[in-house]
C-alpha cells in the first residue's frame, strides 16, 4: 500500500456558529501505480480532500500514511521537504511562475531539492510532454494546454511517489483537456506512477481504475 487515508476528518469555523464537517471520517487505501478518480458535486469536498493528502491542510482527527510515514508526525520543516519529494501536484489554474520559462518552471523545484543532474533531467520532462521546443518560453506564450503540460512535467521531474491533481482539465476545453489528460495517463502507466485525480467529468473519471464519489465530505 503506497497510501492509507485513516478515518480523516475536517471541519471548519463558520461564520456565525460551530464548525461545518467538510470531510467526514474518510478511509480509503491506495495501492502502488493505482489510478483513483476522485468525483462529487460542487461542495462536496474534494478539493479539501486533496489538500489533505497532500500536506497542505491537516485532518483533526485520522492519519494519512504515505508510504509508511505518518504525515502529521512531522514538524513544518520535515513536511515540506516530504511533500517536495513525495507528492507532485498538478492544479486547475497550473500554477506557473509567470516570470520563469518552462524549463525554469520545471527545474525549480529540483533546485529547492538540491536535485543532482538538473539540466538533464528538465530535458527529459519536457521531451515526455513534448514541449522540447518551447522549453524557453513564459507561460504567457503558451497556451492552455501547452502550460498544464509544463505543470505535468514539474510535477513529475522530482519522481516523487504519488500524483495529486485537482480537475486539471478544468481550465481548457474539451478536446485540449482530452489531450492533456490522454498524455497524463500515458506519462502514468509508463511510468507506473500513483495517480488521484480529481474531477467532475465523470468521462476522465472512467480512465482510472477506480473511482471514488464524495457526497457531503463522506465516501459513498
Ligand atoms: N478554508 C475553508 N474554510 C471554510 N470553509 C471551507 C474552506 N475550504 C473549503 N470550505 C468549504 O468546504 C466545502 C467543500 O469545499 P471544496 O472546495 O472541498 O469542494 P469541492 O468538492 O472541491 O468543490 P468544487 O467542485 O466546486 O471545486 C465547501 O462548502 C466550502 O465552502
Ligand atoms: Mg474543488
Amino acid at each position: 500500500m503506497i497510501l492509507s487515508v485513516e478515518d480523516i476528518s475536517k471541519s471548519y469555523p463558520q461564520a456565525d456558529a460551530g464548525r461545518l464537517t467538510v470531510i467526514n471520517h474518510i478511509r480509503f487505501d491506495v495501492k502502488r501505480g493505482e489510478t483513483v478518480a476522485i468525483t462529487g458535486q460542487s461542495g462536496s469536498g474534494k478539493t479539501t480532500l486533496l489538500s489533505l493528502l497532500a500536506g497542505l491542510e491537516t485532518p483533526d482527527s485520522g492519519r494519512i500514511v504515505l508510504e509508511g510515514v505518518d504525515m502529521n508526525s512531522m514538524n513544518e520543516d520535515k513536511l515540506a521537504k516530504f511533500r517536495a519529494q513525495k507528492i507532485g501536484i498538478i492544479f486547475q489554474q497550473f500554477h506557473l511562475m509567470p516570470h520563469l520559462t518552462a524549463a525554469e518552471n520545471i527545474s525549480l523545484p529540483l533546485e529547492i531539492l538540491k536535485a543532482d543532474r538538473i539540466e538533464e533531467k528538465t530535458e527529459h520532462v519536457l521531451a515526455q510532454v513534448r514541449l522540447s521546443d518551447r522549453r524557453d518560453h513564459f507561460p504567457s506564450r503558451l497556451s492552455g494546454g501547452e502550460c498544464q503540460r509544463v505543470a505535468i512535467a514539474r510535477a513529475l521531474a522530482v519522481k516523487p511517489a504519488i500524483l495529486l491533481a485537482d480537475e486539471p482539465t478544468g481550465n481548457l476545453d474539451n478536446r485540449t483537456g482530452r489531450e492533456v489528460v490522454d498524455l497524463l495517463f500515458e506519462l502514468v502507466t509508463s511510468i507506473n506512477m500513483t495517480l488521484i485525480m480529481v474531477t467532475h467529468n465523470l468521462e476522465l473519471a472512467a480512465l482510472c481504475q477506480r473511482q471514488l464519489l464524495i457526497e457531503e465530505g463522506a465516501l459513498q
